[in-house]
C-alpha cells in the first residue's frame, strides 16, 4: 500500500517534508555518518574550494554582478581604491569565509535537526527576494548552475582520494549527491513561492498564504 503524505504539509512543515524527501532518495543515518567520514578529507581543501566558486562566479558578469550589488554595506572601512570588488578584497575574503563555514557545518553535522534544517533552508531563502533586508535575489539559474559546480568539485576530491577503500567511496558519492539533491528543494521550495506569489493571474490559495510566513 501506498504510503500517504500530506500534500499541506509538506509546504507547512519542514521536518515534514525533510522526512519525505529523505524517504524518497533514500537518505539515512548511513549517509550522515558518510558525509561526516568524507569531512576531514575535505577540511584542507576548503580555502582552495571556496576560491574556485568565487572564480567561477566571477568569471560571468550576469553572475559578478550580485556581487557588485551587495558591495555598499563593506565601503566604510576599506580604503577607497579597495572599493569595487576584486576576488582579493577584504570582501570577498569574508563571503569565502561564509562559503567555508557552510561546507564545514554540512559536511560535520551529526545531527539533522531542526535547527540545522532551518540552516539548509534559510541558506534558500536570503537568495531569493523573500528574506526581506537579507534578500539577494539571485535568478534560480545559477544556483542550479553553482549547485552542479560544487557537487563536481566535492567529486573530484573524492575520486582523487587514495587513503579510502572503494566502498566507501561509494557511499561518499551517493551521499553526497542525495545532500545536493536536498539542498536544492530546499533552495527551490522559496523560489517556487516567489514565482507563485507574482503570478498575477492566480489566486494564492490559503496553504500558499501560510507557507509564506512558516519556512525559515
Ligand atoms: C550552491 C549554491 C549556493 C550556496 C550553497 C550558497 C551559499 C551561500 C552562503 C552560505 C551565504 C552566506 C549566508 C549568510 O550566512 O549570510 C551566501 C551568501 C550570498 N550568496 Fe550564495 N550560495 C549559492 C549560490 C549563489 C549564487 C549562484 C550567487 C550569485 C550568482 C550567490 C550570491 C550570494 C550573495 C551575493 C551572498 C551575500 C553575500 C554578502 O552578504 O555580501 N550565491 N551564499
Amino acid at each position: 500500500m501506498a504510503e500517504h503524505i500530506d500534500a499541506n504539509r509538506i509546504h507547512l512543515d519542514l521536518r515534514y517534508r525533510f522526512d519525505y524527501l529523505s524517504k524518497f532518495l533514500n537518505f539515512t543515518s548511513d549517509d550522515i555518518a558518510m558525509l561526516n567520514t568524507f569531512a576531514p578529507l575535505v577540511f584542507p581543501l576548503i580555502p582552495v574550494l571556496a576560491d574556485t566558486v568565487y572564480r567561477k562566479l566571477f568569471s560571468f558578469d550576469i553572475t559578478k554582478q550580485y556581487f557588485l550589488k551587495r558591495n555598499e554595506g563593506f565601503e566604510g572601512f576599506l580604503p577607497k581604491k579597495q572599493c569595487g570588488v576584486t576576488l582579493d578584497s577584504a570582501q570577498m575574503e569574508l563571503r569565502r569565509d561564509m562559503l567555508s563555514m557552510y561546507l564545514k557545518r554540512i559536511l560535520t553535522q551529526r545531527d539533522w535537526n531542526d535547527t540545522f534544517l532551518q540552516y539548509l533552508s534559510q541558506i534558500g531563502k536570503i537568495h531569493t527576494d523573500q528574506a526581506g533586508s537579507a534578500s539577494i535575489n539571485v535568478d534560480y539559474m545559477h544556483i542550479n548552475a553553482l549547485l552542479g559546480y560544487l557537487e563536481h568539485l566535492l567529486i573530484d576530491v573524492l575520486c582523487t582520494t587514495d587513503t579510502i577503500d572503494e566502498k566507501t567511496k561509494r557511499g561518499i558519492l551517493m551521499a553526497v549527491n542525495k545532500l545536493f539533491w536536498i539542498q536544492n528543494d530546499f533552495f527551490t521550495m522559496h523560489y517556487l513561492i516567489s514565482v507563485k506569489a507574482s503570478t498575477p493571474s492566480r489566486k494564492t490559495s490559503e496553504t500558499e498564504k501560510t507557507t509564506k510566513c512558516c519556512w525559515i
